[in-house]
C-alpha cells in the first residue's frame, strides 16, 4: 500500500511533514510547496533562522533541552499561520504538547520508510547531533522502534516514503486533495 487516510478535519489549514531523520520530510515538503503553491516551512531552519545559530551549535551551546524548547516555541508561532507545508525534526512530535499545538490547525502526514533506507541515508550524515556517536546504526535501530508508534498514532495520513520524493509528493496529493 502506498498510502493511507484517517478522519477528515474541517480546520486543516496546514500540512505537517513527519518521520524519521532522513525519512525525506524536506525534499517532499518543497515538492509539495511547488505543487501546492503553499509557503513551505523546516521546522528546523526556522528555529535556526529565529536563533542565529545551527541546530547542532544549539545543542553543543544549551544542549537538547533548549532545543525542545525552542521546537515547542516554533509550534506554536507556526500553527498561527495558515496554508503552510511545515517539515517538523524528527523528535518534534514525540512530544505530546507539539502534537496537540500541530493538529489544532494542521493535518499531520507521516512518511515511513525502512531501517535499511534510513541507515543507507544517514550514514554520512554530519548535521544531527543525535547521530555524532559511533554506534549510529544502533542509535537509528532504538529511535526507530520507540518513535514509530508515536509517529503512527500522531498522523492521520500514513505514506510510504520508499518512493522519489516526487512520487510520495503526489501520493500525498492524492490522498488530501
Ligand atoms: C532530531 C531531528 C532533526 C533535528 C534535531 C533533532 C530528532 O531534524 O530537529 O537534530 O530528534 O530526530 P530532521 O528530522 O529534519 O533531521
Amino acid at each position: 500500500m502506498q498510502g493511507r487516510c484517517r478522519g477528515d478535519d474541517e480546520r486543516v489549514k496546514n500540512i505537517i511533514l513527519c518521520g524519521f531523520m532522513g525519512c525525506g520530510k524536506s525534499t517532499i515538503g518543497r515538492r509539495l510547496s511547488y505543487k501546492t503553491e503553499k509557503e513551505f516551512v523546516d521546522m528546523d531552519a526556522y528555529i535556526e533562522e529565529k536563533a542565529g545559530m545551527t541546530v547542532k551549535e544549539i545543542f553543543e551551546k544549551y544542549g537538547e533541552e533548549k532545543f525542545r524548547e525552542l521546537e515547542t516555541e516554533a509550534c506554536r508561532e507556526l500553527s498561527e499561520k495558515s496554508d503552510l507545508i511545515i517539515a517538523s525534526g524528527g523528535g518534534t512530535l514525540t512530544f505530546q504538547e507539539n502534537i496537540d499545538i500541530l493538529k489544532s490547525t494542521g493535518r499531520i502526514v507521516y512518511i515511513c520508510i525502512s531501517y535499511e533506507r534510513l541507515c543507507e541515508r544517514l550514514k554520512r550524515d554530519t548535521r544531527r547531533p543525535l547521530l555524532q556517536v559511533e554506534n549510529r546504526n544502533e542509535v537509528i535501530k532504538e529511535l526507530l522502534k520507540k518513535r514509530t508508534p508515536v509517529y503512527e498514532k500522531a498522523a492521520s495520513v500514513y505514506v510510504d516514503g520508499n518512493f522519489t520524493s516526487g512520487q510520495v509528493a503526489d501520493i500525498i496529493l492524492g490522498i488530501l486533495y
